[in-house]
This record gives C-alpha cells, sequence and structure tokens, in this order.
C-alpha cells in the first residue's frame, strides 16, 4: 500500500514534529487539534523549526513553503481524518482518551487505513482491541525533538500484521528515521531504560545528594549524554516522564515507584519547559 495522506492527531510537542517530518518527506499531512491555540502553538512551531533550516542555508524560502502547503490545520476531526491513509495518533497519555478517539475514527476512516500510536508506553494491542483493524494497528514511538531525533521505536501489537510492520517501517526511513523493531512491553525498550534513569534522577536530588545543576553536569561530563537527566525530563515533560514511570510501576511492580519529588513537580504544574517552570526555571529565557 502506498501512503499518499497522513492524519496526524495532537499538534503539541511531538505532534507538530511528525506532521513536519512527514511533509517534509512529500507526504500531504492534515493537523488535528481539539482548540485552536494548539493548532497555532503546532504551526508556529513547524514554521520556526523550518525558518532556522533556511537561515542555515539547509533549504530555501520555496522548499519552505511548499512544506507548509502541504500542512493543513484544521479541528475537524472528520475533516482531518476522511480519505486518510494513515492516522498517526498523538493524543494525550490517557488510555480511555485513545480508545475514546480511535471509536470515533473508525466511523472515518477508509477500510485500508493504518493507525500508528505515538505512545510513550501504553499497551498497543489495548488499544487496538477496541478497533476493527488490530491487524492494521502499531505503535510509532518518536523522540523529543521529533525532526532532530533520529530513532523511531516501532513497537508490533499482539495482532499487528508483518504488512502494517513492513509500511510503517518504510514511511519511517522515508521520513528520515533509523528503526528498531521492538516487542510489546511496558515502556518498549528506550523510555524502561532512559526513564528509570531520570526516575533515579529525581530520587538523588530529594536526598540532597548534590544541586540539579551538578547532577546534570555529572551526567553530561562523566556520561557524554547530550543534557542531563534532570533538563531532559523538563525537555520531554515532567507529566509525560511521571505516566510512564507510574505505567511501569503498575506493570511491573515498585521496582519503578516514581520519586516522590517528581509526583510534587507535576502537582505543582511545574512540567517543565512548556509550562515554564520545571526542576528549572525558564520564566526569565
Ligand atoms: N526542534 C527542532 N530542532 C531543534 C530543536 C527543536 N526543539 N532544538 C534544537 N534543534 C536543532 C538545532 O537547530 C541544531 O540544528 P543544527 O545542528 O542543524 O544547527 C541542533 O538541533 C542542535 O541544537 P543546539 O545547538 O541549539 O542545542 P544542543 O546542541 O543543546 O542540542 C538537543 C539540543 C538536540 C535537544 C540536545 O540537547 C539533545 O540531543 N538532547 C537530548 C534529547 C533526548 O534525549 N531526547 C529524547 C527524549 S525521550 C523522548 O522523547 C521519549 C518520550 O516518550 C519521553
Amino acid at each position: 500500500m502506498e501512503i499518499k495522506k497522513i492524519c496526524v492527531l495532537g499538534a503539541g510537542l511531538m505532534g507538530n514534529g511528525i506532521a513536519q517530518v512527514s511533509a517534509q518527506a512529500g507526504y500531504e499531512v492534515t493537523l488535528r487539534d481539539i482548540e485552536q491555540r494548539f493548532i497555532d502553538g503546532g504551526m508556529n512551531n513547524i514554521k520556526k523549526n523550518l525558518s532556522r533550516d533556511v537561515e542555515k542555508g539547509k533549504m530555501t524560502q520555496e522548499q519552505m513553503n511548499a512544506i507548509l502547503a502541504r500542512i493543513k490545520p484544521t479541528l475537524d476531526l472528520k475533516e482531518a481524518a476522511t480519505g486518510a491513509d494513515v492516522v498517526v495518533e498523538v493524543v494525550i497519555e490517557v488510555m480511555e482518551v485513545k480508545k475514546k478517539v480511535y471509536a470515533e475514527l473508525e466511523e472515518i476512516v477508509p477500510q485500508h487505513c493504518l493507525f500508528f500510536t505515538n505512545t510513550s508506553g501504553l499497551s498497543i494491542t489495548e488499544m487496538a482491541s477496541v478497533t476493527k483493524r488490530p491487524d492494521r494497528f502499531i505503535g510509532t514511538h518518536f523522540f523529543n525533538p521529533v525532526p532532530v531525533m533520529r530513532l523511531l521505536e516501532i513497537i508490533r501489537g499482539h495482532q499487528t500484521s508483518d504488512e502494517t510492520l513492513e509500511i510503517a517501517k518504510t514511511w519511517g526511513k522515508k521520513i528520515g528515521k533509523e528503526v528498531i523493531i521492538v516487542k510489546e512491553a511496558p515502556a518498549f525498550v528506550v523510555n524502561r531504560i532512559l526513564c528509570t534513569m531520570i526516575n533515579e534522577a529525581f530520587f538523588v536530588l530529594d536526598e540532597g545528594l548534590a544541586t540539579a545543576e551538578d547532577i546534570d553536569k555529572g551526567m553530561v561530563l562523566g556520561c557524554n549524554h547530550p543534557i542531563g537527566p534532570l533538563a531532559l525530563s523538563d525537555l520531554v515533560g515532567n507529566d509525560t516522564l511521571l505516566r510512564v514511570v507510574e505505567g511501569l510501576q503498575r506493570e511491573l511492580g515498585d521496582k519503578y515507584r516514581p520519586a516522590p519529588l517528581l509526583r510534587k513537580l507535576v502537582r505543582a504544574g511545574n512540567f517543565g519547559r512548556k509550562s515554564g517552570k520545571g526542576v528549572y526555571d525558564y520564566s526569565k529565557k
């Protein structure tokens, strides 16, 4: 099956990045969110990223305009999903919300349409179970910032077909990603390891072993990580991290208990860069 039209549901951090790289690869994209401010935020981010590439001489203004013209932002789910060959669902990481979206989509999309879910760790099989196409359902886990990070983790659900896997792999390569194939398990491979490490950094901070700056400096200079774990948590969103770790605890036990400090920050609304404050304060930058 050849993919022509891609519908991306969710214009937030990950969704706008997926829409951008898909449009850059030549696909027609609809980008849907539930409020105009989310759509505006997503489109502005795409424009900012592409403008940076124009300034650096990596693409021309004409190429940027052509990419933007391939992305149709909308609030209307029916308009976004009608005729889509693939829906990439990037809505909030709450199983019941995702299931509701899939039930609605079933009434709109054509028979051949594939469902790709971008989730940080929820069960692909459980989401697929509410659709009429569990064989055409697969997990496509991207990394933030999407245009920069080279990996796409592809996760097969229990009933995902070989054909769906092949189409997802081909798409991943076409949008410039290296692909790894992973069996379904809580938080898959990368987040199982990464989020556990970041959670541990919150325990270390809470125990007063070092300042946030020195914890991050330690991991950057001592392990060659591009960014420290606490700064990374602010980048991906402390709320997102907490959801992943809670999922790990629920499914795999107390070895994965969320750090109380992480929970406290989320309760305070300190989600990280997107809210202006997380472990660090971004409000003055
Ligand atoms: N969007 C698009 N491009 C961006 C960007 C963004 N938000 N931020 C930076 N870039 C680009 C810059 O334009 C620059 O491009 P160039 O090489 O063409 O000049 C390049 O990335 C490097 O940027 P900077 O020099 O400004 O800054 P850094 O060198 O500090 O790099 C970073 C920024 C790439 C974000 C780097 O800090 C990094 O790699 N951090 C780790 C990111 C990471 O681990 N992501 C995975 C998170 S886990 C996840 O997403 C899974 C989820 O389920 C939880």
